[in-house]
């Protein structure tokens, strides 16, 4: 099998990648474990777990609320989470990063907070027919309750975002709310595009940025959006923390979304002054250990360079596509983008003749570990026609060993189920 870009170097050194994640070390069914179900969630480098292993150990204690050293020590290291996500996706300040526990809270805290201060009945929220769940039910969550009107754009026959009719779509919307990258078919949307014309048509622009912002540059002011969610397990973080981006003026005109300790800066019989920002959205006891983690994760990405994973990625990806292609051409049907320069590194297939979570099960004796299902992506997997593909998704752990490893175990699949 040849890559299509054997002449570029991997500017990732994968071998040595591989070394820092421990479960990479362990085999299942006596194979070597293939991990290709990143974008459901990543795995963690030890430089994750020890970072998190050493503020139990040694620190660990509420933040914001002691005046102990190691409650101090907690809190400069929370917030210092803060900072470094802003750095990381370009914020202003690290007021605008609020955490939340994944991004499915940090899309439903817009939901909450600014749609239902800002939204009424019939106000047009166009999504995309490529939307995970979690940026599309809290909108039919608001539509039911409120009585907003759902536009969808969908999507041409290569499987990017329809533009054609955009500007009637978003004549008079008051929110787009669009993925970053497709959990499923990996397309990249031009969220600048987007943007722009959402903003000249009046709207706000959320971006469901779980997908890109683990495996793409991405700089929340060059996309111009005004609420931007990740989620940190995804990144090769901890599971339990995520959260949203806002323009800090935004962020301070919306209502408290959880009211509770932390949030306010004042509390009587009368009623609560909120606290400053990021506080003001984070109620109760946050995923404090969960916040150091994240920073040792963007830590590690950082170290290796965005745009090197995301060379990488494009790198193995057209590698996949080429290596499928050769071994089983129309036999196996690709959901999602040819050019890996508008794709990541997320790959929906079927095979001929085979269901999804049989492909599956056969993977998972030879060790390689891929998704099946519907990916929490109903509505696109009624406009596919398909009740669920396979996903196999790349991370930067992952080299031309795993696709290999990944199209013989194809192979074996296809000769089990023909018998
Ligand atoms: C595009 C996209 N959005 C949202 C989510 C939800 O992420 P979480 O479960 O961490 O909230 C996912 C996770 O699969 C995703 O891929």
């Amino acid at each position: 099998m040849s890559s299509t870009h054997a002449t570029v170097r991997d500017p990732l050194d994968v071998a040595r990648i591989q070394a820092d994640f421990p479960i990479l070390r362990r085999t299942v069914h006596g194979k070597r474990l293939v991990y290709l179900d990143s974008a459901n969630s990543s795995q963690k480098p030890q430089s994750v777990l020890d970072a998190m292993d050493r503020h139990y150990r040694e620190y660990y204690a509420n933040i914001h609320r002691g005046v102990y050293t190691i409650s101090e020590e907690s809190t400069a290291a929370y917030t210092g989470a803060h900072e470094k996500v802003a750095h990381f996706i370009n914020a202003g300040s690290m007021r605008e990063i609020v955490f939340t526990k994944n991004i499915t809270e940090a899309i439903n805290l817009v939901a909450y907070s600014w749609a239902r201060a800002n939204l009424r009945a019939g106000d047009p929220i166009v999504l995309t027919d490529m939307e995970h769940h979690a940026n599309v039910v809290p909108w039919h969550i608001l539509a039911a309750e409120r009585g907003v009107e759902l536009r969808w754009i969908t999507l041409t026959d290569d499987y990017h975002l329809d533009l054609t009719d955009l500007d009637q779509l978003l004549d008079g919307a008051k929110l787009l709310a669009v993925s970053g990258m497709s959990n499923v078919l990996g397309t990249i949307n031009d969220i600048p595009r987007l943007a722009e014309a959402a903003h000249a048509a009046g709207a706000r622009v959320l971006v469901d940025a779980a997908q890109a912002v683990p495996h793409l540059p991405v700089d929340v002011q060059a996309w111009g959006a005004d609420f931007v969610g990740f989620t940190g397990h995804k990144m090769l973080g901890p599971s339990g923390i995520g959260g949203l981006w806002a323009p800090e003026d935004l962020l301070d005109a919306m209502p408290p979304f959880l009211g509770g300790g932390e949030m306010i800066s004042d509390v009587s019989r009368d009623g609560f002054t909120p606290n400053e920002l990021p506080w003001k959205f984070e109620a109760g006891t946050m995923p404090i250990v969960e916040a150091t983690g994240l920073a040792a994760a963007i830590d590690y990405l950082e170290a290796l360079g965005m745009d090197a994973v995301r060379l990488h990625e494009k790198q193995l990806t057209a590698y996949a596509l080429n290596a499928l292609d050769e071994r089983f051409g129309d036999r196996l049907t690709i959901y999602g983008p040819r050019d890996v320069e508008t794709r990541g590194g997320t790959l929906s297939f079927l095979l001929d003749g085979i269901h999804a979570h049989d492909v599956s099960q056969v993977l998972d004796e030879d060790g390689v570990c891929v998704r099946a299902g519907h990916h929490c992506a109903k509505p696109l997997m009624r406009v596919l026609g398909v009740p669920a593909t396979t996903r196999a998704s790349f991370y930067v752990y992952n080299d031309e060993a795993d696709v290999d490893t990944l199209v013989d175990a194809l192979v074996t699949a296809e000769k089990f189920f023909a018998i």
